[in-house]
């Protein structure tokens, strides 16, 4: 089987990284990763090479503010064979920050992979709260739906589009900023409001799912979630998985953080209104999505994937695979 190449974007970030992992985990030899990054020689390139080596990874620079250094990438593969398959993730510009420049760099990049006739073009957009209320998307959810818009428009003359569409991330519970996140949450959100989660893992494995059988997948729609969790489910999905309890700043803090800033609010809201629709059926077609993508790559619930990450850092914790039990009892 030849090699296909594939041009993953965001690949120092969170999807990214997950995606060059699983696809690299799982298929090796068939695949050879072009790793856009601005910065060739920075830490995190670095820390890429050395997970993967360079047999089917290699770092290329590119900005998706600057078409010429993209172009470049393409025309750098034409001589053997070209680029078969592009991810695109765009980074988020920031809550409450207008997001043009993100819009552009996604239309930029499906039109290049347009020209240059890729066969598996996956952009990864976000989850949101359905067709009803397209039109009263704002800031980086308007540039999102822009940029699938195009990529449909697009796909009319031949681009083979699929599109990813994340919920809300588990790692965005993780460390201090994740505690803040918590507790704005737990202040916020209406006590049975269900936000729709997804491990950033769990994307680069579906995404995967989506290079390894792209006929299945070309022109559909992918909603990633694999459970919709309470503040009060997901504490106690929490504390299953690591006996403790989902840290977060006091409820004091949390009010001021939401009374102050306007951007919380609205992400606040944003939550309860794709909660609203998704439960009263205005986004029909959303369970359909998530079976699809299911089917791509089997998603971890919460509890699920924080045992595996439990797992692995009890695993970190040991010295060169030598656990301290082992060490005092002698038992190797
Ligand atoms: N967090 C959530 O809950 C959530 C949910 C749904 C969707 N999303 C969406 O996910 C996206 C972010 O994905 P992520 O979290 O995987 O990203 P991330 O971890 O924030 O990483 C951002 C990546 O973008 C690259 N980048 C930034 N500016 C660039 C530029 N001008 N040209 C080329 N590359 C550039 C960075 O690479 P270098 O620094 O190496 O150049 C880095 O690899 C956002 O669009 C966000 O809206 C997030």
């Amino acid at each position: 089987m030849t090699q296909r190449t594939i041009l993953i974007t965001g690949s120092t970030g969170k999807q990214g990284k997950a995606l060059i992992a699983s696809l690299l985990s799982s298929q090796a030899s068939t695949c050879h990763i072009l790793a856009l990054t601005r910065s060739s020689t920075s830490p995190a390139a670095a820390a890429l090479l050395k997970k993967h080596g360079e047999d089917n990874l290699t770092i290329v620079e590119g900005n998706l503010n600057d078409e010429a250094s993209v172009r470049r990438v393409f025309e750098s593969q034409k001589e053997s064979g070209g680029i078969w398959g592009v991810f695109c993730v765009l980074a988020y510009p920031g809550l409450g920050k207008e997001a043009n420049g993100e819009e552009a760099q996604g239309k930029r990049l499906a039109s290049l992979g347009q020209e240059y006739g890729v066969k598996c073009y996956a952009y990864s957009s976000a989850m949101r709260a359905g067709p009803k209320y397209e039109d009263q998307l704002k800031l980086s959810g308007r540039a999102k739906a822009n940029i699938e818009k195009h990529c449909m428009e697009l796909g009319e003359t031949g681009l083979p589009w699929v599109i990813l569409r994340p919920a809300f991330f588990m790692e965005n519970f993780e460390d201090y900023i994740g505690s803040i996140a918590v507790g704005v949450m737990r202040a916020g959100l209406k006590e049975d409001t269900a936000l729709h989660l997804i491990a950033s893992e769990d994307i680069g494995h579906v995404a995967a799912g989506v290079f390894n059988n792209p006929s299945k997948y070309t022109h559909k729609i992918l909603s990633l979630t694999s459970e919709a969790l309470t503040m009060t489910q997901l504490d106690v999905a929490h504390k299953k998985a690591t006996g403790k309890r989902l840290p977060s700043i006091s409820s004091y803090v949390a009010w001021g953080i939401m009374k102050l800033n306007t951007s919380t609010r609205k992400l606040i809201e944003d939550i309860e209104r794709n909660h609203d629709c998704l439960i009263s059926g205005e986004y029909p077609s959303h369970r359909d999505e998530i079976a699809l993508a299911n089917e791509a790559f089997r998603m971890k619930t919460y509890a699920e994937w924080k045992s595996k990450e439990v797992e692995a850092d009890e695993y970190q914790g040991a010295w060169n695979g030598v656990s301290f039990t082992k060490l005092v009892t002698g038992r190797l």
